[in-house]
């Protein structure tokens, strides 16, 4: 059993709380979103409230071991104290002589921000040395960075093994309270509606969704795949022509377990992914040779909302077309409405799904939505993320030891 932070007493002691900041920001370094950097603020003022010295740390980016000034944590320091409301200090490296000397001249209450952990390769390679180093003078490690639990990175994993005391932050709390509600213990009916353009990356979570689920909805480009493999033209759609037999197997499987399967019954057409391009609606037995799908039509709209209607629990992963487009986002904002007007308990995860919520204007009625993208992936595959796996190591550890 992992322990929480409010189980522990945090009084004047110094926290280590790895979060994930890797935030989207534009060429000129700009966030353009802050929802994880709002998502770990309950956390962090917890720990204020309670007197402790912050010291946050994460990752922004694939900088791959090197000291890249475009993958410094400035600008997240800088939105940080501005949504703390609150002097946030930049430590100019991860460790050293100058980090240390900001660490010893902490006080209760103060927050201090280190630079990018991926500046080191040791935080990739879960290097107990580098972990050693960052719980130097550690009273607490937090785990409340969700987003990045499937990677068994040193400030995730190998600091467990040194830190005195592990715990996982209200944010961890929360996504894995909604992850077992969804998936573990979900009220029935529970539906999954799964988009995106690789069938590729989600066939392991397609069919671990089958054990669970009592339906199944697919949309996106991934939907071509198993269109093509039931025979249908499909035109220069992208299709995954390796993994017909996969696909075919999915909808076996689907059909013996008796869970309802849908793929799309109509589509938007174009005759290229460009915003020039020349679209029409048709359904999907007559999509013309040399078209392709960039997203769902109208009927099937329909046809997804009313397999909905009776859903309890839904978990979405993953855009119903080429949303990025204005022309091919209508199927993927027209599902946002048909899921936030249903009355089931809904969580949404993935970067791209997110991404729609937010446009949409409709975030707010949803149940919950994950800051995971590859790390929700990865539950919904079934599989132990390390991140957690190490928390409930710590925890037998320590029973153990008593
Ligand atoms: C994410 O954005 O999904 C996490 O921060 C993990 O990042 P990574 O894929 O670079 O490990």
């Amino acid at each position: 059993m992992v322990k929480f932070l409010n189980e522990v007493n945090i009084d004047g002691k110094t926290l280590f709380i790895r979060v994930d900041f890797n935030v989207p920001m534009d060429q000129h370094r700009n966030i353009t979103d802050d929802t994880r950097i709002r998502a770990v603020l309950p956390t962090i003022n917890h720990c204020l409230e309670h007197h402790a010295k912050v010291i946050l740390a994460s990752h922004l980016g694939r900088p791959n071991g090197k000291r890249l000034e475009e993958y410094s944590m400035g600008p997240v320091a800088r939105r940080l104290a501005y949504r703390l409301h609150k002097k946030v200090i930049m430590a100019p490296d991860v460790f050293g002589p100058e980090v240390d000397k900001l660490k010893k001249s902490m006080k209760k209450g103060d927050v201090l921000l280190l630079e990018n952990l991926r500046f080191y390769s040791g935080e990739q390679q879960n290097d107990p040395e580098f972990a050693r180093e960052l719980m130097k003078g550690i009273d607490i490690f937090v785990n409340d960075a969700f987003a990045v639990a499937h990677r068994a990175h040193a400030s995730v994993e190998a600091v467990t093994h040194f830190a005195p005391v592990c715990v996982a932050g209200f944010l961890m709390r929360d996504e894995v309270h909604y992850f077992h509600k969804s998936m573990e213990d979900p009220a029935r009916p529970l539906v999954a509606l799964i988009g995106g353009a690789k069938i590729s990356g989600k066939l392991v979570a397609l069919h671990n969704l089958l054990k669970h689920v009592d339906k199944l909805i697919v949309g996106g480009a991934m939907a071509n795949t198993f269109l093509k493999a039931l025979g249908y033209e499909v035109g220069k759609s992208l299709v995954d022509d390796t993994l017909l037999k996969d696909a075919k197997e999915i909808m076996r499987t689907a059909l013996k377990k008796k869970v309802k399967f849908y793929l799309p019954v109509d589509a938007v057409v174009a005759d290229k992914l460009d915003k020039q391009a020349e679209t029409k609606i048709t359904p999907v037995q007559e999509v013309p040779p040399g078209w392709m799908i960039a997203d769902i039509g109208p009927a099937t709209v329909t046809l997804y909302g009313e397999a909905l209607q009776n859903a309890k629990t839904i978990v979405w992963n993953g855009p119903m077309g080429a949303f990025e487009y204005d022309a091919f986002s209508r199927g993927t904002m027209a599902m946002v409405h048909k899921v936030a007007d249903t009355y089931a308990l809904t969580i949404v995860g993935g970067g791209d799904t997110d991404v729609a919520l937010h446009k949409s204007g409709e975030l707010h009625k949803f149940s919950y939505v994950s800051t995971g993208g590859g790390a929700f992936l990865e539950l919904l595959e079934g599989k132990k993320l390390p991140g957690i796996a190490a928390l409930e190591n710590w925890s037998n550890r320590r029973q153990n030891a008593h």
